[in-house]
Order: structure tokens, then C-alpha cells, then sequence
């Protein structure tokens, strides 16, 4: 069984969806630990409610490096098989990334390679989404590399944007019919015997 230690930044609704799918049975994984960014954040109370130890390791006021370095002390801790990027904030330093190669894994709400990079996060994707007259957006989960939303592409979902969208519409929409679905299932995936091997790319419409 592999253990997944996550690191969150914000509300942790993908957070709550992968541990809802870790109960249902459909991830055969252990959570082992959750690290976010910064206090108070809704996503490191539903690991409390859930029982798993947390932590909290800012991003402000310390180098990357530094933060990482702890970072990566809690994960060895735990024995962590992947390191899931459930809306953590932060850009992780490339030690920490060359630590963890196809260990790393990313949820993104839009279509990479569109609509990602630098500052392309929250709301402010979907607001490019739209003021771009895109038809169709979504979700992509992709490994991460030294990169900003640029490593390799596991699984990408679609759906149409509709003429009355507005950001916040679309947001909501792709976390409740297309994330909350796409990250337990990679996970899923990628925790069965095999592990990475069993990852595939498609865009499903
Ligand atoms: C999600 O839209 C995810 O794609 C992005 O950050 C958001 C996190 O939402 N990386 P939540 O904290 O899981 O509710």
C-alpha cells in the first residue's frame, strides 16, 4: 500500500475528495501526513477531523530551500510514496523536485499547457479562461517538474464553458464534476501494483 503525504494551501476540497475515495476503498493508499503553507487553513482541519498529523511549514520568511528541507524531513518521516499537491500555493525548489521524479503529482484547473505558469492560479485562471472566449476548459493532473504547471501530463478532463459563465461559475463547476473525480482517480491508478506505470494521458470529452 503506498503512503501519500499532501500538501495544501487552501480550503482542501481535493484534499476531502482523495480522502473520502482512500475510505470508500477505491485508492488503496495510506494519508500519512498533511504540510500546509501557512495557518489556519480549511484544508489542515479536515486532516485534523481525519486524524492525520499536520504541519505547517511557511512559505514566508524562509528560503525555498530551507522550507523544503523541512518539508522533506516530514515526508521521510513518513515514508511517502507520492507527494500530492492538493492547492498548495508555493513553488517547490528543485531539490525537492529532483528528490521526488514522477513522485510529485499536481492538480490544475484549466487545460495545461494552457492557462498555467506563474500566477495563473484561483480565480484568476478561470478569469483568462474566459476573457480568452475559450469554448471548453477542465482539470489537469500532471507529475511536477522544475517547471510551473509544466511536467508531464497524467490525465486531463474537459467541459464546455457555457455563454453565461463567470469565473466563479466555472471554478465551481470544474472543482465539483471534473476535479473532485479526476484527482482520486490518477491516485487511484497510481497507487495500484505498478504504480506509475499504470499512468495514461487522454482527454476525455
Ligand atoms: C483547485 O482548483 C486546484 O486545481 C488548484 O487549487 C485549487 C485548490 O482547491 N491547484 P482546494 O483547496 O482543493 O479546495
Amino acid at each position: 500500500m503506498k503512503n501519500l503525504a499532501f500538501l495544501v494551501s487552501g480550503g482542501g476540497t481535493n484534499l476531502q475528495a482523495v480522502l473520502d475515495a482512500i475510505d470508500d476503498g477505491r485508492i488503496d493508499a495510506r494519508p500519512v501526513c498533511v504540510v500546509a503553507s501557512k495557518e489556519g487553513t480549511f484544508a489542515e482541519e479536515r486532516a485534523r477531523r481525519h486524524g492525520i498529523p499536520t504541519f505547517v511549514v511557511p512559505s514566508k520568511g524562509t528560503s525555498p530551500a530551507d522550507r523544503d528541507a523541512r518539508i522533506a524531513e516530514i515526508l521521510e518521516r513518513f515514508e511517502t510514496d507520492y507527494v500530492v499537491l492538493a492547492g498548495y500555493l508555493s513553488i517547490l525548489s528543485e531539490e525537492f523536485v529532483a528528490r521526488y521524479p514522477r513522485r510529485i503529482v499536481n492538480i490544475h484547473p484549466a487545460l495545461l499547457p494552457k492557462f498555467g505558469g506563474e500566477g495563473m492560479y484561483g480565480i484568476r485562471v478561470h478569469e483568462a479562461v474566459i476573457r480568452a472566449g475559450e469554448k471548453e476548459s477542465g482539470a489537469t493532473v500532471h507529475y511536477v517538474d522544475c517547471g510551473t504547471d509544466t511536467g508531464e501530463i497524467i490525465e486531463q478532463r474537459a467541459l464546455p464553458v457555457l455563454p453565461n459563465d463567470t469565473p466563479a461559475t466555472l471554478q465551481a463547476r470544474i472543482l465539483d464534476q471534473i476535479e473532485h473525480k479526476l484527482l482520486p482517480d490518477v491516485l487511484a491508478n497510481l497507487c495500484k501494483d505498478g504504480g506509475a506505470a499504470t499512468t495514461r494521458t487522454e482527454l476525455q470529452r
